[in-house]
Protein backbone atom coordinates (compact mmCIF):
# COMPACT_ATOMS: atom_id res chain seq x y z
CA UNK A 1 0.00 0.00 0.00
CA UNK A 2 3.46 2.24 -0.32
CA UNK A 3 2.01 2.85 -3.53
CA UNK A 4 -1.28 4.94 -2.50
CA UNK A 5 -0.70 8.43 -1.26
CA UNK A 6 -1.38 9.14 2.10
CA UNK A 7 -4.59 10.80 2.80
CA UNK A 8 -5.69 9.88 -0.92
CA UNK A 9 -8.87 7.56 -0.12
CA UNK A 10 -12.35 8.45 0.81
CA UNK A 11 -13.40 4.58 1.44
CA UNK A 12 -12.06 1.34 2.19
CA UNK A 13 -14.27 -1.15 1.66
CA UNK A 14 -13.36 -4.40 2.05
CA UNK A 15 -13.71 -8.37 3.62
CA UNK A 16 -10.92 -9.41 5.11
CA UNK A 17 -10.44 -13.63 5.67
CA UNK A 18 -12.51 -14.40 8.56
CA UNK A 19 -9.34 -15.57 10.61
CA UNK A 20 -9.38 -19.57 9.68
CA UNK A 21 -12.79 -19.47 8.33
CA UNK A 22 -11.56 -19.99 4.66
CA UNK A 23 -8.57 -21.36 3.08
CA UNK A 24 -8.16 -19.08 -0.15
CA UNK A 25 -5.14 -21.03 -1.75
CA UNK A 26 -2.05 -18.91 -0.92
CA UNK A 27 0.60 -19.67 1.70
CA UNK A 28 0.88 -15.97 3.19
CA UNK A 29 -2.80 -15.06 3.38
CA UNK A 30 -3.95 -13.72 6.69
CA UNK A 31 -6.10 -16.35 8.72
CA UNK A 32 -4.72 -19.75 8.78
CA UNK A 33 -5.52 -23.26 10.58
CA UNK A 34 -2.16 -22.49 12.42
CA UNK A 35 -2.40 -19.16 13.05
CA UNK A 36 -3.44 -18.09 16.62
CA UNK A 37 -6.74 -16.01 16.89
CA UNK A 38 -4.16 -12.95 18.44
CA UNK A 39 -1.70 -13.24 15.75
CA UNK A 40 -4.53 -13.19 13.34
CA UNK A 41 -5.58 -9.34 14.90
CA UNK A 42 -1.72 -7.84 14.98
CA UNK A 43 -1.27 -8.86 11.23
CA UNK A 44 -4.96 -7.33 10.59
CA UNK A 45 -3.83 -4.05 12.87
CA UNK A 46 -0.90 -3.62 10.12
CA UNK A 47 -3.59 -3.39 7.34
CA UNK A 48 -6.01 -1.50 8.97
CA UNK A 49 -2.93 1.23 10.15
CA UNK A 50 -1.92 1.17 6.09
CA UNK A 51 -6.18 1.95 5.58
CA UNK A 52 -5.92 4.57 8.29
CA UNK A 53 -2.90 6.65 6.84
CA UNK A 54 -4.13 6.35 2.94
CA UNK A 55 -7.66 7.46 4.44
CA UNK A 56 -8.39 11.18 3.87
CA UNK A 57 -9.23 13.69 6.94
CA UNK A 58 -12.85 12.77 6.48
CA UNK A 59 -13.14 9.61 5.11
CA UNK A 60 -14.52 6.10 6.20
CA UNK A 61 -13.90 2.72 6.50
CA UNK A 62 -16.48 -0.22 6.32
CA UNK A 63 -15.42 -3.43 7.05
CA UNK A 64 -17.78 -6.85 6.33
CA UNK A 65 -17.34 -8.85 8.57
CA UNK A 66 -18.90 -11.88 10.89
CA UNK A 67 -18.87 -13.79 14.05
CA UNK A 68 -16.97 -17.16 13.63
CA UNK A 69 -17.40 -20.49 15.50
CA UNK A 70 -14.36 -22.11 17.12
CA UNK A 71 -14.59 -25.12 18.48
CA UNK A 72 -17.39 -24.83 19.51
CA UNK A 73 -18.04 -21.24 21.26
CA UNK A 74 -18.70 -18.02 19.32
CA UNK A 75 -15.62 -15.70 18.79
CA UNK A 76 -16.76 -11.81 18.34
CA UNK A 77 -14.63 -10.90 15.19
CA UNK A 78 -16.49 -7.84 14.17
CA UNK A 79 -16.40 -6.47 17.63
CA UNK A 80 -12.67 -7.36 17.95
CA UNK A 81 -11.68 -6.25 15.14
CA UNK A 82 -13.71 -2.85 15.86
CA UNK A 83 -11.07 -2.58 19.33
CA UNK A 84 -8.22 -2.95 17.49
CA UNK A 85 -9.17 0.01 14.82
CA UNK A 86 -10.11 2.26 17.85
CA UNK A 87 -6.76 1.41 19.33
CA UNK A 88 -5.25 3.00 16.09
CA UNK A 89 -7.55 5.94 15.66
CA UNK A 90 -10.14 5.49 14.08
CA UNK A 91 -13.99 6.07 15.70
CA UNK A 92 -16.31 3.40 16.09
CA UNK A 93 -19.55 4.49 14.02
CA UNK A 94 -21.77 2.34 13.97
CA UNK A 95 -22.08 -1.78 14.06
CA UNK A 96 -24.15 -2.45 10.81
CA UNK A 97 -26.33 -5.57 11.00
CA UNK A 98 -26.83 -6.91 7.17
CA UNK A 99 -29.76 -9.61 6.72
CA UNK A 100 -29.40 -12.43 4.64
CA UNK A 101 -32.71 -13.48 4.00
CA UNK A 102 -31.42 -16.59 1.48
CA UNK A 103 -29.05 -17.81 3.90
CA UNK A 104 -29.12 -21.43 4.93
CA UNK A 105 -28.50 -23.59 7.80
CA UNK A 106 -24.64 -24.10 8.91
CA UNK A 107 -23.00 -27.32 10.52
CA UNK A 108 -24.64 -27.34 13.86
CA UNK A 109 -27.82 -28.45 14.19
CA UNK A 110 -27.82 -27.16 18.21
CA UNK A 111 -28.09 -23.82 16.96
CA UNK A 112 -29.82 -20.89 15.59
CA UNK A 113 -29.42 -20.50 11.80
CA UNK A 114 -27.17 -17.37 10.97
CA UNK A 115 -28.91 -14.88 8.99
CA UNK A 116 -26.57 -11.76 9.58
CA UNK A 117 -23.45 -10.61 9.06
CA UNK A 118 -21.78 -7.25 10.29
CA UNK A 119 -20.56 -3.98 8.80
CA UNK A 120 -18.14 -2.40 10.90
CA UNK A 121 -18.27 1.39 9.84
CA UNK A 122 -15.32 3.56 10.99
CA UNK A 123 -14.16 7.03 10.42
CA UNK A 124 -11.08 8.68 10.29
CA UNK A 125 -11.92 11.59 12.47
CA UNK A 126 -15.08 13.56 13.45
CA UNK A 127 -16.93 15.21 10.53
CA UNK A 128 -16.41 12.50 8.14
CA UNK A 129 -18.41 12.47 4.54
CA UNK A 130 -21.96 10.58 4.82
CA UNK A 131 -24.87 11.02 2.32
CA UNK A 132 -27.67 8.91 4.47
CA UNK A 133 -30.45 9.81 1.13
CA UNK A 134 -27.91 8.16 -1.41
CA UNK A 135 -27.92 4.61 0.00
CA UNK A 136 -31.97 4.56 0.65
CA UNK A 137 -32.62 2.74 -2.81
CA UNK A 138 -34.04 -0.41 -1.29
CA UNK A 139 -37.80 -0.06 -1.10
CA UNK A 140 -38.72 -3.18 0.84
CA UNK A 141 -35.39 -2.92 2.71
CA UNK A 142 -36.11 -2.51 7.14
CA UNK A 143 -33.38 0.03 6.55
CA UNK A 144 -34.95 2.45 5.28
CA UNK A 145 -37.66 4.06 7.43
CA UNK A 146 -40.54 5.71 5.72
CA UNK A 147 -38.17 6.27 2.95
CA UNK A 148 -35.83 8.76 4.21
CA UNK A 149 -33.55 8.27 7.01
CA UNK A 150 -30.76 5.18 6.69
CA UNK A 151 -31.14 2.78 9.41
CA UNK A 152 -28.43 0.55 10.44
CA UNK A 153 -30.30 -3.02 9.73
CA UNK A 154 -29.99 -3.75 5.70
CA UNK A 155 -31.61 -6.34 4.11
CA UNK A 156 -29.01 -7.75 0.81
CA UNK A 157 -29.86 -11.33 -0.33
CA UNK A 158 -26.29 -13.39 -1.07
CA UNK A 159 -25.67 -16.51 -3.96
CA UNK A 160 -23.46 -18.27 -1.58
CA UNK A 161 -20.09 -18.84 -3.40
CA UNK A 162 -21.14 -17.59 -7.12
CA UNK A 163 -19.86 -15.01 -9.59
CA UNK A 164 -21.87 -15.03 -12.64
CA UNK A 165 -22.48 -18.42 -13.93
CA UNK A 166 -19.27 -20.46 -11.94
CA UNK A 167 -17.90 -20.57 -8.35
CA UNK A 168 -15.61 -18.20 -8.82
CA UNK A 169 -14.75 -17.19 -5.59
CA UNK A 170 -15.49 -18.51 -2.39
CA UNK A 171 -16.75 -15.54 -0.30
CA UNK A 172 -17.80 -12.48 -2.59
CA UNK A 173 -20.19 -10.00 -0.79
CA UNK A 174 -23.18 -8.46 -3.07
CA UNK A 175 -22.73 -5.65 -5.12
CA UNK A 176 -26.45 -4.41 -3.79
CA UNK A 177 -24.42 -4.30 -0.48
CA UNK A 178 -21.11 -2.62 -1.61
CA UNK A 179 -22.97 0.01 -3.68
CA UNK A 180 -24.64 1.17 -0.93
CA UNK A 181 -21.70 1.94 0.98
CA UNK A 182 -19.93 3.50 -1.74
CA UNK A 183 -22.82 5.93 -2.54
CA UNK A 184 -22.97 6.95 1.36
CA UNK A 185 -19.60 7.31 1.71
CA UNK A 186 -17.95 9.10 -1.19
CA UNK A 187 -18.90 11.18 -4.14
CA UNK A 188 -17.91 10.92 -7.97
CA UNK A 189 -14.68 11.37 -8.38
CA UNK A 190 -13.63 9.95 -5.51
CA UNK A 191 -11.12 6.99 -4.71
CA UNK A 192 -12.06 3.45 -2.72
CA UNK A 193 -9.63 0.99 -1.86
CA UNK A 194 -10.07 -2.68 -1.44
CA UNK A 195 -7.16 -4.71 0.66
CA UNK A 196 -8.50 -7.80 0.62
CA UNK A 197 -10.20 -7.50 -3.27
CA UNK A 198 -10.84 -11.38 -3.77
CA UNK A 199 -13.22 -11.60 -6.90
CA UNK A 200 -13.39 -7.43 -6.96
CA UNK A 201 -16.91 -6.69 -6.01
CA UNK A 202 -15.30 -3.80 -4.06
CA UNK A 203 -14.28 -2.14 -7.82
CA UNK A 204 -17.10 -3.62 -9.95
CA UNK A 205 -19.35 -1.49 -7.24
CA UNK A 206 -17.18 1.81 -7.31
CA UNK A 207 -16.79 2.22 -10.78
CA UNK A 208 -20.20 1.33 -11.77
CA UNK A 209 -20.92 4.75 -9.34
CA UNK A 210 -18.33 6.71 -11.31
CA UNK A 211 -15.56 6.33 -8.30
CA UNK A 212 -11.90 5.47 -8.70
CA UNK A 213 -10.64 2.20 -7.32
CA UNK A 214 -7.57 0.69 -5.92
CA UNK A 215 -7.02 -3.26 -4.76
CA UNK A 216 -4.85 -5.88 -3.52
CA UNK A 217 -5.38 -9.38 -3.80
CA UNK A 218 -2.48 -12.02 -2.51
CA UNK A 219 -3.70 -14.79 -4.58
CA UNK A 220 -2.94 -14.37 -8.81
CA UNK A 221 -5.73 -16.55 -9.73
CA UNK A 222 -8.67 -14.18 -8.98
CA UNK A 223 -6.92 -11.44 -11.17
CA UNK A 224 -8.53 -13.05 -14.50
CA UNK A 225 -11.87 -13.50 -12.16
CA UNK A 226 -11.36 -9.71 -11.72
CA UNK A 227 -10.76 -8.97 -15.23
CA UNK A 228 -13.66 -10.84 -16.48
CA UNK A 229 -16.04 -8.96 -13.97
CA UNK A 230 -14.86 -5.72 -14.71
CA UNK A 231 -14.76 -5.80 -18.43
CA UNK A 232 -18.82 -5.11 -18.74
CA UNK A 233 -18.06 -1.72 -17.22
CA UNK A 234 -17.38 1.02 -19.79
CA UNK A 235 -14.84 2.53 -18.27
CA UNK A 236 -12.54 1.50 -16.37
CA UNK A 237 -10.05 3.28 -14.05
CA UNK A 238 -8.93 0.86 -12.06
CA UNK A 239 -5.42 1.34 -10.55
CA UNK A 240 -3.17 -2.19 -10.50
CA UNK A 241 -0.58 -2.58 -7.95
C1 LIG B 1 -13.43 -12.50 2.19
S1 LIG B 1 -12.41 -12.55 0.79
C2 LIG B 1 -12.84 -11.07 -0.07
C3 LIG B 1 -13.97 -11.28 -1.06
C4 LIG B 1 -14.33 -10.05 -1.87
N1 LIG B 1 -14.95 -9.02 -1.04
C5 LIG B 1 -15.26 -10.40 -3.03
O1 LIG B 1 -16.37 -9.87 -3.09
O2 LIG B 1 -14.88 -11.25 -3.85
C6 LIG B 1 -10.82 -12.20 1.44
C7 LIG B 1 -9.70 -12.15 0.41
O3 LIG B 1 -8.49 -11.75 1.05
C8 LIG B 1 -7.41 -12.39 0.39
N2 LIG B 1 -6.21 -12.32 1.25
C9 LIG B 1 -5.87 -13.07 2.29
N3 LIG B 1 -4.72 -12.71 2.85
C10 LIG B 1 -4.29 -11.66 2.11
C11 LIG B 1 -3.15 -10.82 2.15
N4 LIG B 1 -2.18 -11.01 3.06
N5 LIG B 1 -3.06 -9.83 1.26
C12 LIG B 1 -4.02 -9.65 0.32
N6 LIG B 1 -5.13 -10.44 0.20
C13 LIG B 1 -5.25 -11.41 1.09
C14 LIG B 1 -7.92 -13.77 0.10
O4 LIG B 1 -7.21 -14.39 -0.96
C15 LIG B 1 -9.39 -13.50 -0.26
O5 LIG B 1 -9.56 -13.37 -1.66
Amino acid sequence: MQAVDDGSIQSVITSPPYWDLKDYGHEEQIGTADESYELYHDRMEKVWTECYDKLAADGTMWVVVDTVMERGQLQLLPYHIAERAEDLGFILQDMITWYKPTAIAGMTERNVVNKKEYVVYLSKNKGHKFNPEQGSNGKEDPAVEEGHRLGNLWRHPVKRGSVGQNVLHKAPYPISLISRIVEVSSDPGDKVLDPFFGSGTTAYAALDLGRECVGYELNEEFSEVIEERLSPLEQHSITEF
